[in-house]
């Protein structure tokens, strides 16, 4: 009974067509252009993002002021976000993950959660070890793991690297965040890429016999514990410092480069990918191309007082006055590959 119907209705419409075909030419030019006009104006990116909103409105503000694409985005914890990303799939909203640690980032692209990304204008703005060697994702800016200490105790030239913090010269004077902490063990894992399993946890176990206290849940509160003379130095990321610095310029603790570590200072990033499922590739590339670029990387990455990750651009005054940044230049993807036997490691090494 069904097929005379459409056979009919698909007759009528031959005949329509072949009728007004001109007409029906120019209705379709006009109903394009339309189309184009709309999606112009539909202009928008959703970013899903675990850095803190006061980090990341200036810049999608002055991102929509410059080009018109608007940007909305949502911020949660990585690890829910990346979860919310793998449950969405292609119905997903989000065309950017936004997150801090190269760890996460690898994780996010393991997860199948992001895609490759085509932009000569990263390649060019963002370093090799920024970045995923398969461009699921690109750091945007960079933190150093940094030694920050008590001036009234310790000269800068009693310290020198991360693997020196196991010496027992250091017993009870050492204090640390909790290894559960993806900082850390990023770090971790980078001791493990340099040394290998056994010599990584020898230094870990040397760090544990070290401390004057359990680990604390964060940097902060490991610097107010060196300042109220619990212990005499810490492990912390370099903008945390920055922070307590700005509030309070005569503090007396200051923050050192360890440079003489294995391969340099170990340094990880914020950074970004394009989702797996994204509806608007093109404008969430531009805007991490413009993130990347001198327009936005000194404000970006001074605004939380990091580095820039585009090398030509120059940290601002504050970050720059610590000293030159010699950072080990392994890939940081290794950092995600290595967590797992970095978390089995801190866990043998009793760190907690
Ligand atoms: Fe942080």
């Amino acid at each position: 009974m069904q097929k005379p119907i459409i056979l009919l209705s698909l007759t009528g419409l031959f005949l329509l067509s072949a009728c007004s075909n001109e007409s029906s030419q120019v209705e379709t030019t006009k109903k394009e252009a339309a189309e184009a006009v709309a999606q112009k104006e539909n202009h928008e990116i959703v970013v899903y993002s675990s850095r803190k909103e006061h980090l990341i409105k200036p810049f999608f503000e002055e991102f929509t002021a410059k080009t018109g694409i608007s940007i909305k985005y949502i911020t949660d914890k990585a690890g829910p976000l990346v979860t919310r990303l793998k449950a969405e799939a292609e119905r997903t909203e989000a065309d950017i993950f936004m997150t801090v640690d190269a760890g996460n980032l690898w994780l996010a692209k393991r997860e199948g959660v992001l895609q490759p990304i085509g932009s000569a204008t990263l390649e060019t703005n963002i370093p090799e070890h920024l970045q995923d060697p398969e461009n699921h994702w690109y750091g945007l800016t960079v933190r150093a793991r940094t030694m920050v200490y008590d001036t009234n105790k310790i000269k800068p030239e009693d310290l020198s690297s991360y693997e020196d913090l196991a010496d027992p010269k250091w017993k009870g004077r050492l204090c640390l965040r909790t290894s559960k902490k993806v900082y850390n063990q990023s770090l971790v894992a980078m001791l493990i890429a340099r040394h290998g399993v056994a010599k990584a946890e020898e230094i870990v176990k040397g760090w544990v016999a070290n401390l004057a206290t359990d680990p604390f849940s964060n940097d902060t509160k490991v610097m107010k514990a060196i300042e109220a003379g619990q212990c005499e130095v810490g492990i912390v990321n370099s903008y945390y410092f920055g922070r307590l610095q700005k509030e309070n310029p005569k503090i007396g603790l200051a923050l050192y480069l360890p440079q003489s570590s294995a391969k340099g200072i170990h340094v990880n990033i914020s950074g970004a990918g394009i989702t797996k499922y994204a509806d608007n590739v093109k404008d969430a590339q531009k805007l991490l191309e413009w993130l990347s670029s001198e327009a936005a990387q000194k404000m970006y990455a001074g605004l939380n007082m990091e580095y820039p990750a585009n090398p030509n651009i120059e940290p601002v005054e504050q970050v720059e006055a610590w000293g030159e940044l010699k950072a080990d230049t392994m890939n940081l993807s290794k950092a995600g590959e290595l967590q797992p036997q970095a978390v089995q490691l801190m866990d043998r090494a009793g760190y907690k």
